[in-house]
């Protein structure tokens, strides 16, 4: 269980995050969705414990973890993507997914064995001695996924790993997700994709401006009154 209790996070007099809470479980996955500078990366970056919040905590089973390190929060299973892919463009595929398996064994062999078996789950097996620099789009999510998953994480956080690919392509990666999920990791997904979150979203989440303005089902969060008005600037008519 991950619960997130009246999260806020303040950079100098903008609230980018604003007395957030809810929980999700690892048999859910959880869509965050809403307008650019809605606070959402910065949700991500302190549930994987990149930012302390400035008030409110967060729960992973019976840890605290609002006060870990990005390093002990992955450790403790919470693993994230970022919005921008950067892999190490000169390694190969293999040798990237390989840097996270380092962080729950030291041996190179049990390493190796983790991240191929990784790539073949996310369907880069055939790329797997591919310089990072040659993938494409597509590839490069996969390779951000792959690394993300490479520390076991329980919870893995996606953030827009669908951006920029065409709709095949995404459900092609939303077919990705929903094998990590069947197999009992916990998933939390940045999404802007519309059809992604109606094919994945049993629960979905919309913020505004830093607070949570709308929470349940992708049907009804997509039709409630404050969501419409937040994208579209309407209220009902
Ligand atoms: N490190 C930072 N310092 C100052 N302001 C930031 C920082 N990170 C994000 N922000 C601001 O916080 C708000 C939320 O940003 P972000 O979490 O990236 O939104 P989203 O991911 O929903 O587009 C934006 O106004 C952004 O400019
Ligand atoms: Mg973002």
């Amino acid at each position: 269980m991950l619960n997130v209790e009246n999260v806020s996070v303040r950079f100098g007099g903008l609230v980018a995050v604003d007395d957030i809470s809810f929980e999700t479980r690892t048999d859910s996955i959880l869509c965050i969705i809403g307008p650019n500078g809605a606070g959402k990366t910065t949700l991500f970056s302190v549930l994987s414990g990149f930012l302390r919040p400035t008030s409110g905590r967060v729960r992973f089973d019976d840890l605290d973890i609002s006060s870990m390190r990005a390093d002990q929060v992955a450790l403790a299973g919470i693993s994230r993507t970022f919005q921008i892919v950067r892999p190490f463009r000169d390694m190969t595929v293999l040798d990237n997914v390989m840097v996270g398996a380092y962080a729950s064994t030291r041996h190179y062999h049990e390493a190796r064995e983790q991240a191929m078996h990784i790539i073949a789950e996310v369907g880069l097996d055939k790329k797997r001695d591919f310089l990072a620099a040659y993938l494409t789009l597509p590839d490069l999510k996969r390779l951000e996924v792959a690394k993300a998953l490479a520390t076991r994480p329980t919870y893995l956080l996606l953030d827009e790993v669908m951006a920029g690919l065409n709709l095949p392509e995404q459900h092609q990666v939303a077919d990705m997700i929903e094998t990590i999920h069947q197999r009992g990791v916990g998933v939390l997904l940045v999404e802007h994709s519309l059809a992604i979150v109606q094919r994945l979203g049993q629960h979905v989440l919309c913020m505004d401006s830093g607070r949570k303005i709308a929470e349940g089902t992708a049907e009804d969060v997509i039709r409630s009154e404050a969501v419409q008005v937040a994208y579209m600037g309407v209220g009902n008519v």
